[in-house]
């Protein structure tokens, strides 16, 4: 009886460990699927700004549009939803999208792995981890440069001085210059506190 017992007990713990365990990467894999879903919400709602304005006003004006816009336009896709989203980047442009100390890691791994060859389009990271003290579910990938992005993040041939000293006024710090295509300029970080 008491063999019994005690069996039971132990293939109940077993069982439900197996369970906690499974449930986790189920929901850690349900949100990685969310996360990318929210990345091309964002993604493309930032390229359809960014193509209007370069149309409309050249890159010139384009640099303004951002500046007032990629913030609020990010905000709207945050708003009542669990899933929150950022872009950030080593070498940032807007100090507001300066990464994290956990963000900052991603990064620099991403850095390595891309020097060791790994395509930039295939590098994705989710973790179970902590954002500001508390557990959440995190998400980054990595964002390559394009051809369309060197007129503002290029080096000093590549950006029209125009559009220099627009960036320059917008964004006296900026660091987010000196690219070339195929780098990595920064990456769009998801997150969902459980707790
Ligand atoms: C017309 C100029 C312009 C073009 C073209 C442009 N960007 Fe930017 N980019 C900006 C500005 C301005 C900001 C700062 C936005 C803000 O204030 O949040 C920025 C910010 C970013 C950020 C956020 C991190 C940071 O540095 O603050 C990423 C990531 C980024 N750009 C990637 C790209 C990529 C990838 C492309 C090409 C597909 C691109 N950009 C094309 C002007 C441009």
């Amino acid at each position: 009886m008491k063999f019994y017992s005690a069996s039971l007990l132990i293939s109940t713990v077993v069982l439900c460990l197996a369970c906690t365990v499974q449930a986790t990467d189920q929901d850690l894999q349900r949100f990685s699927q969310h996360s990318q879903e929210k990345i091309k919400t964002l993604a493309g709602a930032l390229k359809q700004t960014l193509v209007a304005s370069m149309q409309a006003g050249g890159p010139t004006a384009a640099v303004a549009t951002c500046n007032l816009q990629a913030a609020a336009i990010t905000a709207g896709i945050n708003l009542d939803t669990e899933l929150q989203i950022k872009r950030t980047s080593l070498k940032y442009r807007n100090p507001a999208n300066q990464p994290d100390a956990w963000e900052r890691d991603i990064l620099q791994k991403f850095s390595q792995q891309a020097a060791s060859g790994v395509a930039v389009s295939q590098l994705v990271h989710t973790e179970k981890t902590l954002k500001d003290g508390q557990t959440a579910y995190r998400l980054m990938r990595a964002i390559p440069v394009g051809p369309a992005c060197l007129t503002c993040h290029g080096s000093d041939s590549d950006i029209p001085p125009t559009v220099s000293e627009h960036i320059q006024k917008y964004y006296p710090q900026d660091q987010a210059r000196g690219y070339a295509l195929g780098d990595i300029r920064g990456a769009f970080s998801v997150w969902q506190t459980i707790e």
